[in-house]
């Protein structure tokens, strides 16, 4: 980390999806980052009533909370308004609603106050969950990102220098979590429901496909990923036990279906690990909070000596302390802040991330 002439102090809105958030973080040169305040306030009750989110409702309560949190954010630190060196928000990717909520609110905050703003690539802000934890990677490494809207493998040459290597060709892993816990009458999000009735589940019951994408000259794409012949098959799966049996057998597909994307995630990461010889892997996202997964994970890379470091999982879902992270991430390597006409770009990579930064907004 390099030396900063002077403390930083950030304050940070996320509002991509469906959780509201705003966090204040802190560098010091001599203490390192300090979290002063990280607030949620989180819309999944009322998505869940839907099965799923609902864009219309996220931007609406995104517009109700965000006054309150940045209050509460700034009372939570004990600073003021005056204290905040520089405002960020999430303005890519996302749903275009909610993230002109933040991104609109973050840039009002700036220019009423007089502070720089800078605009932060969701993803970047997922990779810098990481830099949260006392141990923190030092790049080149392999970045695997699993959440609800993506599943990538990127190569993290040094932050700000991004080489997507594999890629989900349809759902992404959470959303295929989601999508099987409907399936199986569980509530939204479906991650974490499926993590809890998965533990009095058998993971070997039943022999589910890993997904794989052909490639049009013959062969696979070794490193990308496919989940939609899985949700396929649980629904055949399903269907075929609801009307064959007396006891449907929940537990046992849940942890069958989480076994076999954990299975997919970890090879495919420790395949792209050796081809690409690197020695540290990095898993973030809200995937990533699976506890199955962070334990296979961990068990492989011991085999096969790759340095695992896992985003906490207080860290992994949606928060504005990881914005937060990816902002002082930027002011470290002194990028000019974001034009304050900067707007918002639902479908943004991260190796696009770059651009977001100088006079000339890409969009
Ligand atoms: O990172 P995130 O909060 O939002 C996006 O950027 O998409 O990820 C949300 C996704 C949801 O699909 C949710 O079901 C999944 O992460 N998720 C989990 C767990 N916790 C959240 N999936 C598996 N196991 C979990 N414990
Ligand atoms: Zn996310």
């Amino acid at each position: 980390m390099r030396y900063l002439p002077k403390n930083q102090t950030v304050l940070a809105l996320e509002t991509s999806c469906d959780e509201s958030a705003v966090a204040v973080l802190t560098i010091e040169p001599l203490n390192g980052m300090q979290l002063m305040a990280n607030c949620i306030a989180s819309q999944v009750d009322e998505h869940a009533k839907w099965g799923g989110v609902v864009p219309e409702i996220a931007s609406r309560r995104h517009l109700e909370s965000l006054p309150f949190l940045v209050e509460k954010a700034l009372f939570d630190s004990g600073l003021s308004i005056g204290d905040i060196d520089t405002i960020a928000a999430t303005v890519a990717p996302g749903l275009a609603g909610s993230l002109l909520i933040g991104s609109l609110t973050g840039r009002t905050l700036a220019a009423l106050h007089d502070l720089p703003f800078l605009g932060i690539h969701h993803l970047e802000g997922h990779l810098a969950s990481v830099t949260l934890s006392a141990n923190s990677p030092k790049p080149p490494f392999l970045l695997l990102l699993v959440s609800g809207g993506h599943t990538e493998l990127i190569e993290v040459v040094d932050f700000g220098k991004y080489k997507r290597i594999g890629r989900s060709h349809d759902d992404a892993a959470g959303e295929a979590f989601d999508k099987v816990a409907r399936l199986l009458g569980l509530p939204y999000p479906g991650g974490p429901s499926i993590e809890k009735i998965s533990r009095d589940g058998d993971p070997k019951r039943f022999k589910l496909p890993k997904g794989r994408v052909s490639r049009p000259e013959g062969g696979f794409y070794p490193y990308d990923f496919s989940f939609s012949g899985l949700k396929t098959a649980m629904l055949r799966l399903t269907q075929s036990l609801e009307k064959s049996s007396d006891f449907f057998p929940k537990e046992d597909l849940a942890a069958s279906f989480e076994q076999v994307v954990a299975e997919v995630l970890v090879e495919r990461s420790l395949k792209c690990a050796e081809d690409l010889k690197m020695e540290t892997l990095v898993m973030v996202g809200g995937v990533a909070a699976n506890k199955r997964l962070r334990k296979m994970m961990s068990q492989r890379c011991l085999e096969k000596g790759v340095n695992l470091h896992l985003a906490s999982k207080d860290f992994c879902t949606d928060n504005a302390a990881m914005i937060a992270a990816a902002a002082l991430i930027r002011i470290q390597s002194e990028v000019e802040p974001s034009s304050m006409k900067l707007g918002v770009a639902p479908r943004w990579r991260l190796e696009q991330a770059n651009l977001l930064y100088g006079p000339n907004p890409p969009f």
